[in-house]
């Protein structure tokens, strides 16, 4: 067959990452999933900044919105960033032709996953997210597929890299948060804004998607308790060690009597736990189940190259023809969903 033809739009730490991961291991990814995958074309603002490969080659759209419209692909890759702007229009006007979409936005997942699931469901297409939820991390996959007989109770885990790195340093080395951020930041894992990490919403919005997948519930992230990490000192994280504890960023999703709650704050966890010796840019995610028990995933939860992993996983799960439920519940169920939440706005 024909190679499926990709466009991404956004070549930052991400998109430059993809495309030099599709272009390294083409030949392994054709075999794999049955299918030839080519970039043939791709969008930025700046065509002049150098992306570590040869841009000339490819057809070139500074609108992505264009592109998506436009371009003649079969994936859309949205690396672009933000819950509006370019980064939803042009998910939207891709989804709206039929053309499946890969993307890593987390915050527009949070805020549209309901609208996009519905639209991607509408027009056939296919939305994948692996790299949304922990960078490199496939926790998506396991809740939407591997982990799907099982009755879920709890998942809960270090969703924010850059929290962690954060943390990490500040406990190992003693230095000041405001340093510790700019590093996260040179090394690729921080949001554009970097307030999104430290103050949680990156972590709300990662555990929106995962309490949807893992309990079948509308994805909102308007209902979670949030506190992020600006508060923390050196002198709170030398406290916390002289007690024992390590003190760790956690989203966490729980089936109560009343409900699922869902919080996100930092989090005193004894020195002798797993999750205490989670370090870095390394996230970790648990899941409860009842017939598995408790599973834990750890790997690199931000930068390029782990986050690139979970995009070309998505795509080659398209070329191997992969269909499963969005956001893990059935499109009926989505669109009762709005319209009930339509009408009550
Ligand atoms: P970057 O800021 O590094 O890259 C963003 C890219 O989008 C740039 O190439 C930029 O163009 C382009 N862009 C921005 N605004 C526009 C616009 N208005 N029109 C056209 N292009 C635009 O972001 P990241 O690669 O770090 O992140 C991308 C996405 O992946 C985000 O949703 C992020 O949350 C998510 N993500 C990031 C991870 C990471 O470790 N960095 C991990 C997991 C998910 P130009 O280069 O010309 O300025
Ligand atoms: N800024 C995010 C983090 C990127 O640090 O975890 C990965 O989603």
């Amino acid at each position: 067959a024909e190679a499926l033809k990709v466009g991404v739009a956004g070549l930052g730490t991400v998109g430059m990452s993809v495309v030099q991961l599709l272009a390294k291991h083409a030949a392994q990814i054709a075999r794999k999933s049955g299918r030839a995958v080519a970039v043939t074309a791709v969008s930025a603002r700046d065509r002049g900044k150098d992306r570590g490969f040869d841009v000339s080659t490819l057809e070139w759209f500074s609108d992505p919105v264009e592109m998506a419209e436009k371009a003649q692909i079969d994936i859309f890759v949205e690396l672009i960033g933000g819950d509006s702007g370019p980064a939803k229009d042009s998910v939207r006007a891709a989804l709206k032709r039929g053309v499946h979409v890969v993307t890593a936005n987390k915050a527009l997942l949070a805020r549209h996953g309901v609208d996009l699931a519905v639209l991607a469901e509408d027009n056939n297409a296919c939305l994948n997210y692996e790299a949304a939820v922990a960078g490199g991390i496939p926790i998506v996959k396991t809740l939407r597929e591997s982990m799907s007989g099982n009755d879920i109770s709890r998942v809960y885990g270090i969703l924010n890299g850059t929290c962690n790195y954060i943390l990490t340093r500040m406990e190992a080395e003693g230095i000041g948060f405001e340093e510790c951020l700019a590093e996260a930041q040179r090394l690729g894992y921080a949001e554009a804004d970097p307030t999104f990490d430290v103050e949680g919403n990156d972590t709300a919005h990662k555990l929106a998607i995962l309490t949807s997948l893992a309990f079948g519930t509308k994805i909102a992230d308007d209902d979670i308790y949030m506190e992020g990490i600006t508060s923390i000192s050196t002198a709170d994280i030398q406290a916390a060690d002289e007690l024992g504890f390590r003190i760790k960023l956690l989203g966490v999703a729980q089936r109560t009597e009343t409900g699922i709650e869902q919080r996100v704050h930092p989090t005193m966890v004894p020195k002798t736990s797993a999750i205490a010796r989670i370090d870095g840019v390394l996230n970790a995610v648990a899941v409860d189940g009842d017939f598995v028990g408790e599973i834990v995933l750890v790997g690199p939860g931000a930068g390029g190259n782990a986050t690139a992993s979970s995009v070309v996983a998505d795509i080659a799960d398209i070329a191997r023809g992969d269909e499963t439920p969005v956001l893990g519940m059935p499109a009926a169920d989505l669109k009762e969903y709005r319209r009930a939440r339509m009408r009550m706005h």
